[in-house]
């Protein structure tokens, strides 16, 4: 088995925000056509496209109206195909984003389901007569109010477990599973090399539908779906069915409130599921008792606790981690865990280099590698997201006074990631000729692609440096994780070893100083470490180090004698 993708670096394109060649104010694959030199530069292998198939655009493609056809403004079918032409031909695999938990409701198969209880496609979806009157059970769209909307005509509810144009489709069905996997095998064809899929462990619902009577939070009834009763017998059933029977294919899931020991059984390959998943804990440790639509600092040991468990139980099961911060649905990390301020660049690259060096793939969110931030709007009317817009209403109606919710709103709307890449400093930050769909951060001229490749101490070369050191020391892929100073309160450390050398990667993930170790009780004292990155211009030898400055970051290599 080739498994090529452990030592892969991943690119997230959000082609809607990324380049716009026609000047519809759209991003469009052309433009990601134009900019694939750059992303051969950087040093990525692979580019993963989020939804480009034809969709009304309510969840920004996520909503899926026909799998087999290009998003007008997006290009033709014709132009993917230059795009995976473009990109193979400069050794860049591409992956497409896999809907298949919902479609859209104008997908042909809900239109037809909706027309009558015996339509053939009726069992497409997931369809309930009323319970008491009301819904079949209390569970809550991720969007917000219940998961469950009434159809008048035919006189039964159906499941969205998030927007109400998002149906979720019946796994239980056969049917659905084979055109899923005929759908994934097309473009497979086609010469794609793999697919990121989407909440793929909401798959298999509690066939009972139980109401949650709330006794494990967050009540919401995702326990009855989440990483649910088949989900494995599915996922297995589609890596024989498509996966099995193609070369070199890398699979990737989205796993929702996810555990470990499920995420083992995913990615183990005797499992043989998925290659790696995405689980989202350790981007929870900033929501005040697990609530995303409220402010709170981020917890420092938890944060630790959470990556440093992960780390040790995946690779004790012989699972697979994605590595991420950031993608098109959470806020910008250098505003939410670093600074984006003082020590933007310190702390962007510190958060690089913690989360590169542990084991498993990294993903890069376009606009990542120079240090892009949240664009701090400041109105109601310059967000786009479907989810943003419903918890704007929600936290109003709740009470909550239009400061706070826009305060919330800013830091946690997933538009805070979806503003146009800035390329430079021309108007619109070089993202188009038209008017973007929505608004670039005003500190474009400043925060931009130009001017980060015109400066080589810049966060750009620092991820450069990071995909390099994976290019060239197996130890990134290989080598175990072991945390290090774990009761710190400040200081996130661990260490990477095979039986020739260890790396010891120390990050202060604070806006301050803080004091690291003493002398007496640091295990790396009087040995020779070789320091192979650092964010500091100047960087102190390890054996004077006692404080670290703000979010100081420290690579060390030690050659075992
Ligand atoms: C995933 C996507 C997100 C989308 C949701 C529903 O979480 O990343 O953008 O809204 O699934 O498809």
């Amino acid at each position: 088995m080739n498994e090529w993708w452990r030592k892969a670096v991943v690119y997230q394109i959000y082609p809607k925000s990324f380049l716009d060649t026609t000047g519809n104010g759209v991003g469009d694959l052309r433009g990601i056509i134009r900019k694939l030199d750059y992303l051969k530069d950087l040093g990525v292998d692979v580019l993963w496209l989020t939804p480009i198939y034809s969709s009304p655009q309510r969840d920004n493609g996520y909503d899926i109206r026909d799998y087999f056809s290009i998003q007008e403004e997006y290009g033709t079918m014709a132009d993917f195909e230059a795009l995976l032409n473009e990109a193979h031909a400069r050794g860049l695999k591409v992956i497409m984003d896999i809907v298949v938990n919902h479609t859209s409701t104008e997908h042909p198969w809900f239109q037809e389901a909706r027309k009558s209880k015996d339509n053939p496609y009726r069992d497409f979806y997931i369809w309930k007569d009323p319970k008491d009157g009301r819904e079949p059970n209390n569970w809550l769209s991720k969007f917000g109010g219940s998961a469950w909307e009434w159809d008048g005509e035919t006189g039964q509810y159906y499941l969205h477990l998030f927007d109400v144009t998002q149906a979720d489709l019946n796994w239980e069905n056969e049917q659905v599973r084979r055109k899923v996997y005929e759908m994934m095998r097309w473009w497979l064809d086609k010469g794609v090399d793999g697919f990121r899929l989407d909440v793929i462990n909401l798959i298999s619902k509690d066939p009972r539908f139980p109401d949650d009577d709330g006794s494990v939070p967050p009540g919401d009834g995702r326990r009855f779906y989440t990483d649910g009763p088949r989900v494995h017998e599915f996922l297995r059933e589609m890596n024989e069915e498509v996966f099995s029977r193609y070369e070199e294919v890398m699979t990737v899931g989205e796993m929702s409130s996810t555990t470990i020991p499920h995420c083992i059984q995913y990615t183990n390959p005797d499992n043989r599921e998925l290659d790696m998943v995405f689980n989202f804990h350790h981007l929870k440790v900033d929501y005040p008792n697990g609530e995303k639509w409220a402010l709170g600092e981020m917890d420092v040991p938890a944060l630790k606790r959470i990556l440093s468990t992960w780390q040790r139980k995946m690779r004790d099961g012989g699972g697979w981690n994605a590595l991420f911060w950031c993608n098109h649905d959470q806020p910008r990390v250098v505003s939410r865990y670093g600074d984006d301020g003082r020590y933007h660049r310190e702390s962007a690259k510190m958060l690089a280099t913690l989360i590169h060096l542990m084991q498993g793939t990294p993903y890069i969110y376009q606009g990542e590698e120079v240090g892009m931030t949240n664009p701090r709007f400041q109105s109601i009317d310059q967000y786009r997201d479907v989810e943003t817009l419903n918890m704007y209403r929600i936290l109003k109606e709740k009470g909550m006074d239009e400061a706070e919710v826009m305060e919330v709103i800013g830091a946690k709307s997933r538009d805070n990631s979806r503003t146009p890449m800035q390329w430079d400093e021309t108007e619109h930050a070089g993202f188009t000729a038209g008017i973007p769909w929505i608004g670039v951060s005003s500190n474009y001229g400043e925060i931009n692609v130009e001017k980060s490749l015109a400066d080589p101490k810049s966060i750009l070369y620092h991820y450069k440096e990071l995909i390099r050191l994976r290019k060239t020391h197996d130890i990134v892929t290989r080598g175990d994780f072991h945390p290090e100073f774990p009761d710190h309160p400040d200081v996130f450390a661990y260490t990477r070893n095979t039986d020739q050398e260890t790396w010891l990667i120390v990050n202060n993930l604070r806006d301050y100083p803080v004091d690291w170790i003493g002398a007496e009780s640091a295990p790396f004292q009087g040995q020779q470490g070789e320091l192979l990155l650092t964010n500091y211009p100047d960087s102190p030898q390890l054996n004077n180090l006692f404080k670290l400055r703000p979010f100081e970051s420290l690579v060390y290599r030690f050659i075992r004698s």
